[in-house]
């Protein structure tokens, strides 16, 4: 009997080092963009005016190739917290680029971070989980509220398979919070899947991800993973699995 464990399902690949497209491989990719593309057209008439969250991620740029590619009038929006990696700010240029738009990003209301930082230090969210959740609440989750004002629909990047907690995402569901129907596209699809898309439309991706970073948000609070960690043990990794939440998709109570 060999020795070796199998490793878990959620191991992460490098995307340089992504295997070649199998058949089976690309009739899964051909069916997904065309469901994806689907719902998007239906999600832009249905649901005027519809957004599009883009935390600038992998899954995130290949909605956002769909949406641009396809002209499709949806808005995409990125919250800049501040303190995201030289990375994303790199991608935001070159997406600006490759696609020929601006992008619509949001800031946090200084009236809320200064004396944030003022009372609690720059760095305060490695203190307390409280800490932490005030600073996304500052930097990114008030910022959403904003964003997502006035909105019948918006649609998020997010993926099953990215963690326990999103075990069971629905590709469609009513946020109460703000008031409006959210989807989530790629619910469906496997990181496999996601990295063949990028490859063959040869869409603009994040830095990090060739340095083992599946996961990507704020640069104090993301880390590369090792071979066979969960694809988010790099986000808030000093922090409980059950804490780690930033607020952009959790219910309050
Ligand atoms: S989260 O914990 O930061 O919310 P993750 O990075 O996996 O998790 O992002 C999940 C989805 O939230 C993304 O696909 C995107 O739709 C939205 N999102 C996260 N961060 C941002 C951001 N900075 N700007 C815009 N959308 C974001
Ligand atoms: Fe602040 Fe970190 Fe949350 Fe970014 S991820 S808003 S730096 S606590």
């Amino acid at each position: 009997m060999s020795a070796v464990s199998p490793l878990p399902a959620r191991t992460f690949s490098n995307p340089a080092t992504q295997p070649e497209l199998t058949d089976a491989l690309r009739q899964s990719l051909e069916r997904k963009t065309a469901a994806a593309l689907n719902l998007l057209q239906d999600i832009a008439a249905r649901f005027a005016p519809a957004v599009f969250a883009n935390s600038l991620g992998a899954e995130d740029m290949l909605l956002t190739d769909l949406i641009l590619k396809n002209r499709l009038p949806i808005e995409i929006f990125s919250l800049d917290t501040g303190r995201l990696p030289p990375e994303t700010y790199a991608l935001m240029a070159a997406a600006e680029k490759h696609y020929d738009v601006k992008l619509r990003v949001y800031f946090p209301r200084h009236e809320a971070l200064e004396p944030y930082v003022k009372t609690h230090g720059i760095n305060a969210f490695y203190e307390s989980v409280a800490l932490r959740k005030t600073c996304c609440q500052i930097r990114k989750v008030e910022p959403l509220g904003r964003a997502l004002a006035g909105k019948k629909a918006w649609i998020t990047g997010m993926r099953a398979q990215q963690s326990a907690t999103r075990e069971k995402l629905p590709q469609q569901q009513f946020d109460a919070d703000h008031g409006l129907e959210k989807f989530n596209p790629l619910t469906d699809w496997s990181e496999k899947e996601v990295w063949a898309y990028i490859r063959q439309h040869q869409t603009p991706y994040n830095a990090l991800h060739d340095q083992f970073y599946p996961s990507i948000g704020c640069a104090p609070c993301s880390r590369a993973i090792s071979l066979g960690e969960d694809l988010r043990a790099g986000r808030w990794w000093w922090e409980e699995p059950a804490s780690k939440e930033c607020g952009l998709h959790v219910r309050k109570n």
